[in-house]
């Protein structure tokens, strides 16, 4: 008679010292498969005498299900050694911290995006540039007093016999001609967008900032055009509700000047809240940057007949308004590298 003790014996000491799951599973086929060990146990009940026959069924059913737990005993014990770890598959998956845009870059795309929706192109005009570009084509000539507003970098190359000397842009206006000449006949929307330079640090400036600059230029083109368009990106970007005024003011490549100011949404235009002067604006208006007429000069400059087109530009820091956006108090945190500051954008 078939020993089905001994069986039980033999096929537990293999089970526990397969090394492999190659080899474990060679031992399932062995024991537990058509042709297995078990199987032939079981065809073996018919040699049996009839009152033996169920016990020795009992002890051969008892044996496959204790070769079942063996084999997955087996088999769960190889899988971790192969892995090196325990793993436990019900257990939730480590989330890694993900990256995000700068704040500089995210409002960089908000804004070309806001613009982009009335047709303006964005355009990027190069960050470094000749006097030429950042000062005569702005109707600012060689020894021009205006030219001392804003502090400019000079890089140390050899002057251009025609455009000056290498500067770092101090202002996004250097695009102003640039476009003119690429598109050559207006209308003429652009949304030059670009990293500037001036020798500034304290809360609200920085020695490399970006600024926004839009120009318009075509057929009757008048200062409700601009009012619209600025009222029109105060709402789309600050929130609804948010209006713009403009004040008079100089430069050198517009004529009328204007500073544009937004109403303030913390206090929503007054100035108070709760019988307070309110802290971000203290008058209800924050300064949002400059604007005006296309200088005829600069549009000649720009080989634009100024007898037949007319034109507006602006020039905003992307950095103010943000901090204008989010009511933030110190714009080098921008630059920090600090991540708990940029994690909350
Ligand atoms: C100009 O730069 C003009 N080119 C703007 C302009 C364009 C006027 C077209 C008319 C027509 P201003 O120097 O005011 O203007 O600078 C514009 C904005 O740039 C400022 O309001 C401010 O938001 C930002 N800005 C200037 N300097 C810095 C700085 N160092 N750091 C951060 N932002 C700055």
């Amino acid at each position: 008679m078939v020993d089905v003790g001994q069986i039980t014996k033999l096929a537990e000491k293999e089970i526990k010292r397969s090394v492999s799951l190659d080899v474990l599973s060679k031992l399932e086929i062995k024991y537990l498969g058509r042709n297995g060990e078990i199987n032939k146990l079981l065809s073996a009940i018919k040699n049996i005498p009839d009152e033996q026959k169920k016990t020795y069924g009992q002890r051969v059913n008892k044996l496959k299900a204790s070769m079942y737990r063996y084999i997955e005993t087996r088999k769960k014990e190889l899988q971790n050694k192969k892995s090196g770890v325990f793993f436990d598959k019900t257990l939730p998956g480590k989330t890694y911290p993900k990256g995000s845009l700068h704040i500089v870059s995210f409002a960089i795309e908000e804004i070309t995006k806001v613009f982009e929706k009335i047709g303006f192109i964005r355009v990027s005009y190069p960050e470094v540039d000749w006097e030429y570009g950042a000062f005569e084509s702005l109707n600012m000539p060689v020894n021009h007093p205006a030219r001392d507003d804003v502090e400019t970098s000079f890089i140390d190359t050899p002057a251009h016999p025609k455009l000056g000397k290498m500067v770092l842009t101090p202002h996004t206006s250097n695009g102003q001609n640039r476009e003119m000449k690429r598109v050559g006949k207006p209308p003429i929307r652009m949304i030059n967008i670009s990293k500037c330079y001036r020798p500034n640090w304290d809360a609200t400036h920085t020695p490399m900032f970006h600024q926004f600059e839009g120009l318009c230029v075509d057929k009757d083109i008048s200062i409700v055009n601009l009012k619209g368009t600025l009222d029109y990106f105060a709402e789309k970007y600050f929130g609804v509700g948010t209006k713009t005024r403009l004040r008079p003011h100089h430069f050198q490549f517009t004529e009328p000047s204007f500073e544009v100011d937004i109403s303030c949404n913390n206090c929503g235009g007054t100035g108070i809240i709760k019988a307070n002067r309110c802290k971000v604006c203290k008058s209800g208006w924050l300064e949002l940057g400059g604007t005006g007429m296309v200088h005829p000069n600069v549009l000649r400059e720009g080989g634009i007949d100024p007898s037949a087109s007319s034109g507006w530009a602006f020039g905003f820091g992307i950095e103010r308004v943000i901090m204008m956006k989010y009511g933030l108090d110190d714009i080098r945190n921008y630059y920090s590298g600090d991540i708990r500051f940029l994690e909350q954008f």
